[in-house]
């Protein structure tokens, strides 16, 4: 579905995605938030979960693109996604080589594993958002949150839920959205901020 056309930059909600795509996705992640878990377990894991939200009809990923090329996305998730269906044997591998170099990764993991999310009735979740750097803080972000809002209530949620260590973004919901914070904590350096707003 097309949703708006401006200087060559064009707004699409897509219910599925090419290898292709799934590929740009997982380079604008990985660049955006380094330090996001999921990138530790391999671009296999990542590419299996976005495939496996799809096939369990559990999101819709909305994306900016720019001469067809993906520069910014949400992926806006409806409900619990189990990611234990996913991770294998040479995943887990690869989590415990990266922890071996980076052995605060199993701590974050723990604490996550430990303390999952308490997510308001009637909400979906912002799962991941990012714009690449070349179109970072130019509007693309708030044109993404309205269709991701509009997207949200088409399917019948009044709410959207996020979390967030990006400190600056977190504000932005708090004074435009209005979202209420649920939960601030810190693991380790990383401050993550649980938010959530009514959608208009
Ligand atoms: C956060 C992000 C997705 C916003 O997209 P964007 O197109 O840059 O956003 P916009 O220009 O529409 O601005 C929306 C809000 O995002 C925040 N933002 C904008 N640029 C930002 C940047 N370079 N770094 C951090 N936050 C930024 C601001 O709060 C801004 O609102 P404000 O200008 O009214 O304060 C993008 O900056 C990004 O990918 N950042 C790194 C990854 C990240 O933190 N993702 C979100 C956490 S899951």
């Amino acid at each position: 579905m097309k949703i708006n056309k401006k200087n060559s930059l064009s707004f699409k909600v897509l219910s599925s995605v090419s290898e292709d795509k799934i590929k740009q996705l997982y380079d604008i992640h990985l660049k955006s938030l380094p330090n996001d878990i999921i990138h530790f377990f391999g671009y296999d894991i990542e590419k299996k979960y976005i495939l496996g939200l799809i096939e369990e009809n559990k999101c819709r990923i909305i994306v900016a693109l720019s001469n067809k090329s993906i520069v910014g996305f949400i992926i806006l998730r409806f409900g619990f996604f189990n990611i234990k269906k996913i991770i294998d044997l040479s995943s887990i591998l690869r989590f415990l080589i990266n922890s071996i170099l980076n052995p605060m990764l199993i701590l974050r993991l723990t604490y996550q594993l430990l303390k999952p999310n308490i997510i308001p009735k009637q909400s979906c979740e912002i799962d991941y958002f990012a714009v690449s750097n070349r179109f970072k803080s130019q509007g693309i972000g708030k044109k993404l949150l309205k269709i991701a809002e509009k997207t949200a209530k088409e399917k019948k949620f009044k709410k959207i839920f996020t979390k967030t260590y990006n400190k600056k973004l977190a504000y932005f919901y708090i004074n435009k959205k209005k979202a209420v914070l649920l939960n601030k904590y810190k693991i380790l350096h990383y401050l993550y901020f649980c938010v959530y707003w009514k959608i208009n």
